[in-house]
């Protein structure tokens, strides 16, 4: 038996509506799934299936138009109680790399060493030490984007990503999965990120929620087998390769919207 489970975020039968100029865009629709503490589950959909809005939804950015979504089991989603990487670049350019890394740490009153600690510890994690006095525009987008996701994780609240390593070449995207999973195995933090990778979603998940096109609501939730620790290479596997190809099928449409595409045991050949 699993140790009981605590929803750090939960949606129930949400749905967005977006009015402009008199014509209507439902994004999404009756959309349910929640993310337990300590939990790192990702999103896949197709483009437009409503990845975005649901991220912001979460981080009370904007309002549902039905449902409830609850953070910590409260309904206040004041911003600053999640830490958002967003698909463009958002780092505050009148600051440097490290005033950004350690933005919500000072924010947070921690104190001025154990800040300079942290921030020394996401530089490194990153591989940006020699840029820490460095402006934002005068880095790379890829190099923008891992200070991105070192202010994210440094802000000890929960995680929403959205396609955070998008803009990554493969040598980098790689190195960003291997300090994502490793910071969430060290510090059990809650995250939930949007990627339209499959291989991406199933090496850095425990769970995949997969969305329909839009209007998007849950076509499953695949639950990942593999262990917390995990190396590169698992990609390779023939189990990672099978359930690639499964998720793969799904997000094409291929499974009805309630099947379930691994067995209760392990995978199908
Ligand atoms: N502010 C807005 N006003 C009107 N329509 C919007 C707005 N934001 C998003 N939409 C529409 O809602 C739908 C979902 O958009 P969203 O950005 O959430 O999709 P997404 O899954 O993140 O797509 P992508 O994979 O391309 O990033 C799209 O059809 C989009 O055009
Ligand atoms: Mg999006």
């Amino acid at each position: 038996m699993k140790a009981k489970q605590v929803p750090a975020i939960s949606l129930n039968q949400v749905s967005k509506i977006y009015c402009e100029d008199r014509s209507e865009t439902i994004a999404i629709d009756n959309l349910s799934f929640a993310v337990n503490e300590g939990e790192i589950v990702a999103i896949v959909g197709p483009s437009g299936a409503g990845k975005t809005t649901i991220i912001n939804l979460i981080a009370g950015f904007i309002a549902p138009t039905g449902g409830t979504i609850k953070l910590n089991a409260s309904d206040d989603r004041t911003p600053h109680r999640c830490a958002v990487v967003f698909q463009s670049d958002a780092l505050f350019p009148w600051m440097t790399v490290s005033a950004n890394i350690g933005f919500s740490l000072r924010h947070r009153g921690i104190a001025q060493d154990k800040r300079e600690e942290a921030i020394s510890t996401y530089l490194s994690k990153i591989g940006l030490e020699s840029e820490a006095n460095s402006w934002p525009r005068q880095l790379s987008g890829g190099m923008r984007k891992r200070v991105e996701l070192a202010r994210a994780f440094a802000s000890g609240s929960v995680l929403l990503l959205d396609e955070p390593f998008g803009s990554l070449d493969s040598l980098t995207r790689e190195a960003m999965q291997d300090v994502l999973l490793d910071t969430w195995a060290r510090e059990r933090r809650t995250i939930l990120f949007v990627t339209h990778d499959a291989e991406e979603a199933l090496f850095c998940s425990q769970r995949v929620v997969v969305l329909t096109p839009r209007p998007g609501t849950v076509r499953t939730i695949l639950e990942v087998p593999f262990g917390d620790e995990r190396e590169q290479d698992l990609k390779t596997s023939p189990e990672f390769v099978t359930l690639r190809r499964e998720l793969l099928s799904v997000l094409r449409g291929n499974h009805h919207a309630d099947r379930h595409v691994l067995d209760s045991d392990g995978l199908r050949a």
